[in-house]
């Protein structure tokens, strides 16, 4: 048995978790933390959010509240959609808990009395309009290493560098758009160009063989870069204050506090536990796993592990298996454009199919490059995969013991030579998973528990027990306690990838009960994991077929989504020439009253409309039958353009216009007044 530290990146409460998170970071990591425990080993597997940083003050600043009530929210919504979707974290802490603020002062404390860090007065970029100096995303500016317009002060999302605001080209104040100033503030600055020998040693040689090619390349080019040193500390209100003497007004930089919130989230865990959280950071046969997304690799392989080696007394990282990205519909996931599938909603539009998500998932799972997501893709999993192979083999198993034998398992007879080959085949599948999942490839780990209800399936398929159960009885019970020990085994294996499925099951086939084998090691070792006589429960589904309607409303949401941007996005557009007061006279604009409505037949945009205008009460044709229709808009008060000369629109003759503008959501409004207005008023 192992002790694990299993961490999975914190997120930031800027926002709520979507499935790139989720295919990224949480669900391998649940998958890995699962799978431990399994084998017996002590894991603590922890997490939290992420409360400090830009991007929450940002949030405040957008929504007009406190960045408080920014990382309250979200914190809440998080915490509770990653338990309802069965993340087993031993732990999920927050970094504005009392045990993190006390964690990293400590930390930082440590590294200043050692001395650790560099104190250095030097210039910073200074918005002189907002009062404040600017860093990480609080500044925008071309990359200087590739070229990208829209780089933050401290890291380039499009490359991954991570850099310092003053390097980079161009730079403009997120806050205000106006150019910054330079400005001088004292700082403290780690210097990793001291440790750059030391990490080309301890990663790029001594793990060239076990880390995954995507982290040792991105690690191996900082490396090859040059490390310089990085200021660790902040002129911004919201954070941890620096605890030293001259930090008064200043904060530690975000990615200096939030991966010792790893350590806090441990003791925190431990505390409640009655347990010492320090071996499962300091002791040497501790197994140190950070689950990130390739955006976090510079700080996991580079930043805390320097921070990490400067203390002195802690474990450093046993391996940091970081995913690309996930893409949705072929667009980048953005939290701001809310081009995302976020977990909350899916749980409510999706109640009771974690498993569907948690599949989709790592099927496509971003292991080695990008991937995307598509809701297509996801339907495809569910109906062709784990309804037709994994659900059918159970539903069949179940159903012909409960017909055959009142649900309790038969005896076998004899085994043919398909039977001893399939059994056989049965109990390779954990040392085959396992090997996947110790590798960290999660995806190829859950293609092989597939492969084993494919097995079962055709074996079943092969055997055709329903077609022998009059002639041949006793060939069937063999056939169906063979079937029975398959979906034994695939009850217990399927349990970190599909834990709700696996739960359901054992449920099903009565598997809690003593004298059952459900252990991962009884798969690889026992004859018998059901054994004959034991009484399985009734059929139930297993999972159901998701219809394309409950698709096409998600990518209605997305279209809606793409809309929304466009018009958020849209230019406004230049003026018109200019024109003189006598033209603009001559436009006789009145008030009106839609009285009748109704749709022009065989057209989708347009109403045919009876509008009083004061003057008369007239026929018009309008374009708006996309966003309203004739019942919504009788009694509506509408500014008409009454000397239009009348036109023939399909066939009506149409005597005026009525005025529209767009919306934010891809419609028409009405432009009406705000008050009380007789119809005939005239708009000047
Ligand atoms: O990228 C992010 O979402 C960060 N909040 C991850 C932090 S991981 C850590 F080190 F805490
Ligand atoms: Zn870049």
């Amino acid at each position: 048995m192992s002790r694990y530290t299993i961490t999975s990146a914190l997120p930031y409460t800027n926002g709520p978790v979507h499935i790139g998170h989720l295919a990224g970071v949480y669900v391998p990591s649940d998958i890995y933390a699962r799978y431990l425990r399994m084998q017996g080993h002590d894991v603590a597997f922890v997490c939290g959010s992420d409360e400090h940083g830009v991007p929450i003050t940002l949030k405040a600043k957008k929504e007009g509240i406190t960045p408080q009530q920014v990382v309250d929210k979200y914190h809440t919504i998080i915490k509770n959609s990653f338990n309802e979707f069965g993340i087993t974290f031993d732990n999920y802490s927050r970094t504005s808990a009392p045990v993190h603020h006390e964690t990293a002062s400590e930390f930082f404390k440590n590294l200043y009395e050692n001395d650790k860090f560099i104190e250095k007065v030097d210039e910073q970029l200074y918005d002189e309009e907002a009062n404040q100096f600017l860093a990480d995303r609080f500044v925008i500016g071309t990359c200087p290493k590739c070229g990208n317009e829209e780089s933050y002060g401290d890291q380039c999302e499009k490359c991954g560098t991570s850099h310092n605001a003053t390097d980079l080209i161009n730079p403009k104040s997120a806050i205000t758009g106006n150019v910054p100033s330079l400005k001088q503030t004292k700082h403290w600055f780690l210097p990793l160009d001291k440790y750059e020998s030391w990490l080309r040693e301890w990663i790029v040689e001594g793990h060239k063989n076990d880390w995954k090619s995507n982290v040792l390349g991105q690690v191996k080019s900082w490396v090859d870069d040059g490390l310089r040193p990085r200021a660790v500390t902040r002129d911004l209100d919201w954070g941890i204050p620096v605890p030293v003497e001259g930090g008064e007004g200043k904060v530690l930089y975000v990615w200096f506090d939030a991966p010792i919130g790893y350590i806090s989230s441990t003791k925190e865990w431990a505390k409640e536990n009655g347990k010492d959280w320090e071996p499962y950071w300091k002791d040497k046969d501790t197994k140190l796993v950070h689950f990130i997304g390739k955006d976090n690799i510079v700080f996991h392989c580079i930043i805390f592990p320097a921070m990490l080696k400067a203390h002195g007394d802690y474990i450093l990282p046993e391996n940091v298996p970081a995913n690309e990205f996930l893409n949705l519909e072929g667009n980048k996931i953005s939290t701001s454009k809310n081009w995302a599938v976020w977990l909350h909603e899916y749980l409510e539009d999706f109640p009771g199919k974690q498993d569907v998500l948690r599949y989709a998932l790592t099927a496509n799972a971003p292991e080695t490059k990008d991937n995307d997501f598509t809701w297509k893709d996801f339907q495809t999993r569910n109906n062709s995969e784990l309804v037709a192979i994994f659900g059918n083999f159970i539903n069949r198993v179940v159903v012909l013991t409960n017909k055959y034998y009142d649900g309790i398992v038969p005896t076998a007879g004899e085994f043919s030579e398909v039977d001893e080959e399939t059994l056989a085949k049965v109990k390779e599948y954990p040392g085959i998973i396992a090997n996947s999942v110790e590798r960290y490839r999660f995806r190829e780990a859950m293609g092989e528990l597939m492969n084993l209800a494919r097995l079962g399936n055709k074996y079943l398929a092969d055997e055709e027990p329903w077609k022998q159960v009059k002639e041949n009885p006793e060939r069937v019970e063999t056939i169906m306690n063979v079937a029975l020990q398959i979906a034994t085994a695939l009850a217990t294996l399927s349990e970190p990838f599909l834990p709700f499925t696996s739960e359901k099951l054992k449920g099903i086939l009565n598997a809690g009960s003593s004298g059952i084998e459900n252990s991962w090691s009884a798969i690889a070792e026992k004859e018998v994991l059901l054994p004959s006589g034991h009484q399985i429960g009734k059929a139930e589904l297993l999972f159901a077929k998701i219809e394309d309607k409950d698709i096409q409303a998600q990518l209605d949401k997305l279209e809606a989504t793409k809309v929304a941007n466009e018009i958020a996005n849209k230019e406004v557009e230049p003026q018109k020439d200019i024109i003189s007061f006598d033209d603009f006279t001559k436009l006789d604009i009145r008030i009106g009253t839609i009285l009748e409505a109704e749709k022009v037949p065989k057209t989708k945009k347009l109403l045919k409309l009876k509008v009083d205008v004061g003057i008369d009460t007239r026929t018009i044709v309008s374009g708006i039958a996309e966003s309203f229709s004739a019942e919504d808009v009788i009694g509506q008060k509408v500014s008409v353009l009454v000397n239009l000369a009348p036109r023939k629109i399909r066939g009506v003759e149409s005597q005026g216009m009525i005025l529209m503008t767009d919306t934010m959501d891809g419609k028409l409004a009405f432009i009406e007044p705000e008050r009380e207005v007789n119809n005939g008023e005239s708009v000047s």
